[in-house]
């Protein structure tokens, strides 16, 4: 049985994808299982934690015991996680958000010409650095999946988003795969941890959270 290191503690996480509608049929996404974003809420509640999930459109089945919110859309995904942080110990950013969205989602199915096409896209909210720059932030996580130079570009997210903790990976390593390879950086530096599946992967950032909650 894991250990009990979150009991008493608030966890809320993000995972899987955004979707951002061009119009009723269409939309800009990005590719996530959610697997890493379920197999985390999963290992937080087996370490005792109340978990809150706000999950983007994705196929995972809800872990035992979490409170699961779906959202579609970057902004819904803040809304819920605004309205689930009250009260939290922890926030785990794990969705692959889209960084933009169409400026304005059309309500009938835009019909095709042969045109070329201008689609206009307004940045999304940056919902991990929002919540990491509140005055009653909680201990905040991070993802950074890179193509290349992992510990130049994931230190840099840790440091800009005011972070305790980047997990960092290269694309190549963990998407849409069953287990991952990733680095933990926080304030003491690099840690590499073992290629293993994403559950295994999951109770061993817990533990480095219980960690850093302790000090
Ligand atoms: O800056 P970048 O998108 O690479 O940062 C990734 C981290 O920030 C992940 O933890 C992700 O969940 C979070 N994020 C977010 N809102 C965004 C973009 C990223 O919470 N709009």
């Amino acid at each position: 049985l894991a250990p009990k290191r979150l009991v008493g503690r608030r966890v809320v996480l993000t995972a899987g994808p955004t979707f951002e509608a061009i119009d009723p049929v269409r939309g800009i996404t990005n590719s996530s299982s959610g697997r890493m974003g379920f197999a985390l809420a999963r290992a937080c509640r087996q370490a005792g934690a109340e978990v809150v999930l706000v999950a983007g459109p994705c196929a995972q089945p809800t872990p035992l015991g979490v409170e699961r919110v779906d959202v579609t859309g970057a902004r819904d995904m803040r809304e819920a996680v605004l309205a689930a942080l009250p009260g939290s110990d922890v926030f785990i950013g794990v969705a692959a958000v889209a960084d933009y969205r169409p400026a304005a989602a059309q309500e009938h199915k835009i019909k095709k010409s042969g045109a070329a096409m201008t689609l206009e896209l307004l940045p999304n909210p940056d919902i991990l650095a929002e919540v990491a720059a509140r005055d009653d932030a909680p201990l905040c996580v991070g993802f950074a999946a890179e193509s290349r130079d992992l510990d130049r570009h994931a230190e840099a997210k840790r440091v800009a988003k005011r972070l305790a903790l980047v997990v960092g990976n290269l694309v190549q390593d963990g998407l849409g795969t069953e287990d991952n390879q990733v680095t933990l950086y926080d304030e003491q530096g690099a840690h590499p941890l073992a290629r293993a599946s994403k559950d295994v992967v999951a109770r061993e950032i817990v533990a480095r959270i219980a960690a850093l909650l302790a000090h």
